[in-house]
């Protein structure tokens, strides 16, 4: 069975907040299990299911502070297996970092290796509403993840 394999990158807590709403929806939508991964660490993510990756860019750019010791491991990494995996970048658009953050980990997961299933959706949390922004988009991640779960 598909376990989904929830990576939150986190420094006050607004990500986590919207991960866990929409584990909960999609819960409702998909008979799969869901892995949270509120502290992510390389070495124990399952590479054989599809990862959603929740991640806030802080600093100048740098990934959320729970993701901090995963963005060094995977600095380590030459490949991974080709997982598929979608990301959600929460950002603010008055920084010339902009999502940064969740920019990075797409390129660098598909530069190891890893199938990015779903256009990336890129979250303002000075303009957006982070529930509604997710809820807008997750119809077309869940279509994606049907086709390659199921072929
Ligand atoms: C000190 C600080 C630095 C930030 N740096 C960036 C940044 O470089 N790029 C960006 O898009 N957003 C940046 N943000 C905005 C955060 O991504 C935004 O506040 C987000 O909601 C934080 O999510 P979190 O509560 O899950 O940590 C920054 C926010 C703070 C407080």
């Amino acid at each position: 069975m598909t376990q989904l394999q929830i990576l939150v990158g986190t420094t006050s807590g607004n990500t986590e907040h919207l991960a866990d709403h929409a584990a909960d929806l999609i819960k409702a939508r998909l008979d799969i299990d869901i892995a949270m991964h509120y502290e992510p660490s390389f070495d124990t993510l399952d590479q054989t299911q599809p990862w959603l990756i929740f991640l806030a860019s802080h600093g100048a750019g740098d990934y959320g502070d729970s993701m901090l010791d995963f963005y060094a491991q995977l600095t380590d990494v030459d490949a991974v297996k080709p997982f598929p995996y979608a990301v959600i970048a929460i950002g603010e658009s008055c920084y010339d970092t902009y999502c940064s953050a969740g920019r990075d980990i797409d390129q660098r997961l598909q530069q190891l290796g890893a199938e990015r299933i779903y256009t990336r959706l890129e979250i303002d949390m000075l303009e957006d509403d982070p529930e509604a922004a997710f809820e807008q988009w997750y119809g077309g991640w869940i279509s994606a993840l049907r086709s390659c779960t199921q072929s």
